[in-house]
């Protein structure tokens, strides 16, 4: 099946990131949040964006300005044209109620053949799948932030996920610059499984003393060759965003070593989430 339009469903950093490589792949692309205000700041932002990928010669500017036409924000589900969207792309805050009742809206209005794929970094897709009208059409697509700067998307198949939707969303990955690569649904699947201790043992590291959160990220930058530290990356992910993936793979793999850092839990009472709130384990 060829993807002509999508519908992306949330305009936080993730949304408008998805929106925005949708639209340079020359899909018919509307951005849908309940919330006006995000969604009046997704324009800006990837138009933002896109002028800074034409400035580095990362996009020739024709690119830019026919993704800009094909940007379009939508304040209700009933402007997007049902009619001619592939897939719907739901990329909302992490919660399974707000989730599964948005699917309902969608479904009423979705092409039986539509594919329906949600961002989540940590819900079980074959649970959100089974909430939907299309287990088999249902699937995971988990970008990576910053979502135009990322190669990676992971593809996860829930249970009852078929052939041809895990086909189709690969090609379509690749249409958008992507590398997928396939997992299948576990807690966290392969990225966040993986990514999450590392910061929570970065967290606890701080919190016994072993150095200072400047010493940890560069001696992880220096030492292993990371972009960036895990504590300086863990602000930029959101603090908030990792214990909730944390407590996500300690109640569903039941193992101890996922525990969240006691730390962790401070910093989210105290509000000091990261780079969003001005203030994590560094400072902006
Ligand atoms: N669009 C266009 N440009 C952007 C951008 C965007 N959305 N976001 C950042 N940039 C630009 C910045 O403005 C900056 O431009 P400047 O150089 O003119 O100031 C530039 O990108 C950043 O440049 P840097 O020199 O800091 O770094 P690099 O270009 O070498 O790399 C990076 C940037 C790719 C973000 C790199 O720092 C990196 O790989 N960091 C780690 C990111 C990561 O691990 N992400 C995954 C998080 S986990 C996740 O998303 C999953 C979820 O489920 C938790």
């Amino acid at each position: 099946m060829t993807i002509e339009a999508t519908i992306v469903i949330g305009s936080g950093t993730m949304g408008r990131g998805i929106a925005q490589v949708a639209a340079t792949a020359g899909l018919t692309t509307w951005v849908y949040d309940a919330n006006s205000e995000q969604l009046s700041g997704a324009k800006a932002a990837v138009e933002k964006s896109l002028s800074k990928l034409v400035e580095k010669g990362k996009l020739p500017s024709e690119t830019a300005d026919a993704a800009k036409a094909n940007f379009k924000l939508c304040a209700s589900l009933d402007e997007p044209d049902w009619s001619k969207v592939g897939i719907v792309v739901e990329a909302i805050y992490e919660n399974f109620d707000a989730k599964t009742a948005l699917y309902k809206d969608v479904q009423s209005r979705l092409r039986p053949d539509a594919i329906l794929a949600s961002n989540t970094s940590s819900i079980s897709i074959t649970k959100l799948a089974a909430a939907s009208d299309r287990p088999s059409k249902f699937i995971g697509m988990h970008f990576f932030n910053p979502v135009p700067l990322m190669s990676l998307v992971e593809v996860i198949r829930g249970i009852d996920t078929d052939d041809t939707t895990v086909e189709t969303v690969e090609s379509l990955a690749k249409q958008m610059g992507k590398n997928p690569l396939r997992c299948n649904d576990m807690p966290g699947f392969v990225s966040n499984r993986v990514l999450m201790p590392m910061i929570n043992e970065a967290a606890f590291a701080l919190m016994e003393g072993v150095a200072e959160a400047e010493t940890i990220d560069e001696i992880m930058k220096q030492g292993c060759n990371f972009p960036m530290g895990p504590l300086t990356l863990a602000d930029f992910i959101g603090v908030d965003v990792c214990l909730n993936i944390l407590e996500v793979l300690h109640r569903d793999l039941g193992d101890p070593k996922f525990r969240p850092c006691p730390l962790l839990r401070k910093m989210v009472d105290a509000g000091h989430l990261g780079r969003k709130s001005a203030r994590g384990f560094h400072k902006y």
